[in-house]
């Protein structure tokens, strides 16, 4: 951070929150809010005096409330820049008889109680989302006691209280008695690996194996007779140079129990603790005395990470952590361009990975901007403005916020082709056909339709498959040698969202006994929710059917990934069994209501006119 700090062509913004974003890759607008510090950084030389007379103290919240600070503060050891913050929450404020003292104190006179927040305003070509991660709270599981005995605590205290900048200046000691704890315990994968929304995530947290390795070996180092058990499902050791730490951990003598305690009690006297567990290896039920335990606590996303969301247009995955544009191709790439992720805002990362995959965000970054221009996809929308009726439902529906639209403005809607992508939602939802894409073109979708159902309409099935996913999944079917149907014709699309409903009313008015739509599961569609879009249309689609007197089960809609192509041989031959009990006369009656329903409506004469003409002259 001190090198950032430093480095000339690096402006940092500490204490700050951005509070907006418009615009575009190579062309965004960031609002920042640079809060106030209520010290002027540039006169404050950190000598402390302030500090020393402040008569406010509330927990420390770097030291995870483990130690106090003052009011006036120095939010961290290694903060940047090294300069005082007043936090306005506490201070008792510049009245002479509440307080003042700490501008009393100060040489340099450099405390400004009136500061306010400053907003700039700056241009930037990219963006990178470094927001990082948050960690699981124990407080929910009470079998563990983390709320009612002082001797449990959580990974991040365990790291505060054995460091040397910590509240105990590196002295391990347990909060109860601050003795040096003999006989320690780490307790893994809590609030990670389960399936219990109760007790935390279905997802592996990556970092915490390898954590209490390290943690063991520290604690080893520092008191070589200390007794150190972990409790654990399996250990992941599986990167370069982990498994052999692991070993190193278990030959210092740290104990492996394999077996997730069920519960903590205390002995009110001592504050020893009793951990119960299955130990899984044994397959007995196993007591240990302990003096203190450490809950290995697993990762979540941020808790803001919804703000961040907002202002690039991105999607995350079901667990919330940002969804990256594709998991091999693009692996640090958001879906928006221009915006690239770093570390744990991605997904959980130890060090090592966070660092090489800021590199590569970095380097991503930089081929961006040295170009001084950008390649873009030629597959964007285009409005027909002598078409577009203004009703502004291409910009609500675009999930990259590419369509300009003012309301009231009284202009057609307008496409920023370098943030388009070409999901073609805009153009599905379109009822003026207002929108053209380029490639993939509403011709060249209808124009498939009609060579597939040109001959024996009755034997095909009508498919409509996502590029990424679907499409991927069909060809992993046919690439795995799955069987699958040969009657399936499928019509590829970039995304499920550009399948229009004029498209599958085409194909029943064609003769087509039954069409599939398919696309990526929720939250991995790569045009970040488009695919809800596709539901909802379908949705729609389904009722107008069934209002028609044609089964809506002749739709079928289902999302498929690059990686089920068993799924899809699966719903393919599921699809096919539907085919065969579609009759001849249901087609029939099925292209002969949608010919009529397509028929412009006349109006019907009004009473009066018709009354009117019945008079003979
Ligand atoms: Fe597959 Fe959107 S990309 S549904």
């Amino acid at each position: 951070m001190m090198d950032v700090g430093r480095h000339p062509r690096v402006k940092l913004f500490t204490y700050s929150e951005v509070e907006n974003v418009s615009g575009y890759i190579g062309n965004f607008n960031v609002k920042i809010r640079k809060k106030a510090r209520y010290v002027r950084e540039k006169d404050c030389t950190a000598c402390g005096e302030c500090s020393k007379v402040c008569p406010i103290v509330v927990p420390n919240e770097f030291q995870m409330g483990l130690s106090l600070r003052k009011a006036i503060h120095i939010p961290f050891p290694q903060a940047v820049p090294s300069s005082y913050i007043l936090d306005m929450d506490h201070c008792l404020g510049n009245n002479p008889i509440a307080c003042g003292k700490c501008y009393e104190a100060c040489d340099k006179k450099c405390i400004d109680y009136d500061m306010q927040d400053e907003l700039v305003d700056i241009k930037v070509g990219a963006v990178i989302v470094a927001t990082g991660m948050d960690v699981y709270d124990p407080t929910k599981l009470d079998d563990y006691g983390y709320t009612r005995f002082e001797n449990v605590i959580t990974s991040m205290e365990f790291e505060r209280l054995i460091c040397s900048e910590g509240p105990s200046k590196g002295h391990f000691i347990r909060p109860a008695d601050h003795q040096t704890p003999m006989r320690i315990g780490f307790i893994q994968c809590v609030g990670s690996r389960t399936q219990d929304p109760e007790r935390g995530n279905p997802y592996c947290s990556n970092i915490c194996c390898m954590n209490t390795v390290k943690d063991s070996l520290l604690l080893k180092d520092h008191y070589p007779d200390v007794e150190v058990k972990v409790f654990y499902m399996d250990i992941r050791a599986f990167a370069k140079g982990f498994e052999d730490l692991f070993m190193r951990s278990k030959e210092a003598g740290v104990k492996y129990i394999r077996g997730i305690p069920g519960e903590i009690e205390e002995d009110p006297k001592t504050k020893n603790l009793k951990l119960t567990v299955e130990n899984t290896t044994t397959r007995m039920v196993e007591q240990h005395e302990l003096d203190l335990v450490v809950l290995s606590v697993g990762v979540i996303p941020r808790q803001d990470n919804e703000i961040i969301k907002k202002f690039f247009s991105l999607s995350s995955t079901s667990d919330g952590f940002y969804m990256e544009s594709h998991p091999k191709l693009k692996p640090v790439d958001a879906p928006t361009g221009g915006v690239y992720f770093a570390g744990c805002a991605e997904y959980p990362k130890d060090v090592k990975d966070s660092v090489t995959q800021a590199s590569a965000a970095a380097s991503r970054a930089g081929t961006l901007l040295s170009a001084g221009k950008i390649k873009i996809e030629a597959i964007t929308a285009v409005v027909d403005e002598e078409k577009c009726t203004m009703c502004g439902i291409c910009a609500n529906v675009c999930p990259f916020n590419a369509i300009v639209f003012e309301k009231g403005a009284k202009t057609p809607a307008r496409v920023i082709e370098a943030s388009c992508k070409g999901c073609g939602t805009c153009s599905a939802e379109c009822r003026f056909d207002a929108i053209t894409m380029q490639h993939f073109t509403d011709r060249q979708m209808y124009a498939q339709v009609e060579s597939i159902l040109s001959e024996n309409p009755m034997d095909k099935i009508v498919t409509f498959a996502c590029n990424w996913c679907s499409y991927a999944g069909a060809d992993l079917a046919g690439l795995s040698r799955l069987q699958f149907p040969a009657n399936a014709r499928i019509i590829r699309t970039m995304c499920s969202g550009r399948v229009k409903d004029k498209f599958v009313l085409h194909a029943f008015k064609l003769g087509a006994p039954i069409v599939l739509v398919s696309g990526c599961h929720f939250a991995d569609c790569h045009y970040i929710d488009a695919n809800r879009w596709t539901q909802k249309r379908v949705e729609k689609l389904w009722d107008k059917l069934e209002k028609l007197g044609i089964r809506p089960e002749r739709l079928q809609l289902e999302w498929v990934s690059a990686a089920e192509g068993q799924k899809w041989s699966k719903v393919m031959k599921a699809v096919e069994d539907m085919r065969q009990k579609v009759t001849k006369e249901e087609v029939e009656f099925t292209k002969k209501v949608l010919s009529e329903d397509e028929k412009p409506k006349v109006a019907k004469p009004v009473k009066e006119k018709v009354a009117a003409a019945a008079v003979p002259a």
